[in-house]
């Protein structure tokens, strides 16, 4: 059975070499390269990151890569802010965690996050669009998909649908 119990966190430079050891479990060789040394000191914007509170899953086999200080990390979200709108880059989470609404807390900590620090209100993304999973996510979210760009990813031709999220908490 599946089980854990985790607390989110912003993450920092420290955390850099732990979000390259998720992201490259999470996507396909070749689509996201992300320097997490830069994107972790950039001033506009932010990531959160879930880790473990539980003793039985940092024993897992092979995620010691994603631990710093008895910290085992299971995912991140991360956000960029503009003037006008701010836009989701990027979420993750190490697959034997998931189905467990580490995406969602994630996702949903970064709606709150531009609710109470910034002005614009409006939140996008882009999504594969064979990505169901990340799709139902954001749905589930309030999210609505409102455009899209075709052959928009290189590694598999796949359409980029544009999503976004109007707060009026
Ligand atoms: C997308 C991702 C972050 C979801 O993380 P997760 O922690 O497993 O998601 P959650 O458990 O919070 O699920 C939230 C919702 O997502 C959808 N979802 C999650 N897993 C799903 C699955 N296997 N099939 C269909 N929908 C699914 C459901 O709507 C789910 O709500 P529900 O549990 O009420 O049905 C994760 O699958 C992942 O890391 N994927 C690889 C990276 C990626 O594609 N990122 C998105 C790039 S835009």
């Amino acid at each position: 059975m599946k089980f854990a119990q985790f607390n989110i966190q912003i993450a920092n430079f420290k955390y850099s070499e732990i979000l390259k050891f998720i992201e490259n479990q999470s996507f396909p060789e070749g689509w996201r390269e992300t320097d997490f040394s830069k994107e972790l000191r950039k001033k506009n914007s932010i990531y959160f990151i879930a880790y473990d509170t539980t003793d039985r899953i940092h024993n897992i086999e092979g995620y010691k890569k994603a631990t710093l200080k008895n910290k085992m990390v299971i995912g991140y979200a991360g956000i960029w802010f503009y003037e006008e709108f701010s836009e989701i880059v990027s979420v993750a989470v190490l697959q034997n965690f998931r189905k467990l609404g580490v995406g969602r807390l994630l996702i949903s900590k970064l709606i709150n996050y531009v609710n109470f620090h910034k002005k614009s209100k409006i939140i996008n993304l882009e999504v594969g669009k064979k990505n169901f999973i990340a799709r139902n996510l954001y749905k589930q979210l309030g999210f609505k998909e409102n455009g899209y760009r075709e052959k928009y990813y290189l590694h598999d031709g796949d359409d980029a649908i544009l999503m976004s999220l109007n707060i009026n908490f």
